[in-house]
């Protein structure tokens, strides 16, 4: 069911500093920061050859990084993201093995506007699992 990894995305503390690091320092392809108020983050990608790295940044008062970030003051690793064919269809599957959806269970749009779910980090190996419709 799951496809290619889209992203790993990673919470930091001072998203220009990080963008500085992937890009002068580790010599990435930087794209500008991108406001996602429904998801309350800024983002900014890193295209690598194979996958892409996602920075990410508390947005607003109610960001779900935001406690991440008071737990992991110098950032760290948030969630991967993999990519599925149809999203309904892969949740209705992980819904009947008995894996958890965050939120209300319906996609919503994600950075790259595709539909995107988040699955409980404990049903997958203590890690946050987002799916992409490609
Ligand atoms: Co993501």
């Amino acid at each position: 069911m799951i496809g290619r990894l889209n992203h790993l995305a990673i919470v930091v503390p001072d998203l220009a500093a990080a963008a500085a690091i992937y890009r002068d320092t580790l010599g990435g392809s930087v794209s500008e920061p991108v406001d996602l108020p429904l998801h309350g983050v800024t983002t900014i990608f890193v295209n690598l050859p194979n996958t892409k790295i996602e920075l990410l940044h508390p947005l607003g008062d109610d960001s779900p990084v935001a406690p991440f970030l008071e737990k992991n003051p110098s950032g760290g690793m948030h969630h991967v993201c993999y990519e599925v064919d149809d999203i309904h269809a892969a949740r209705d599957r992980l819904v009947a093995e008995g894996a958890r959806v965050l939120g209300n269970g319906e996609p919503k749009p994600g950075a790259h506007d595709k539909p995107v779910l988040f699955l409980h980090p404990k049903d997958f190996c203590g890690t946050l699992v987002e799916l992409e419709q490609v």
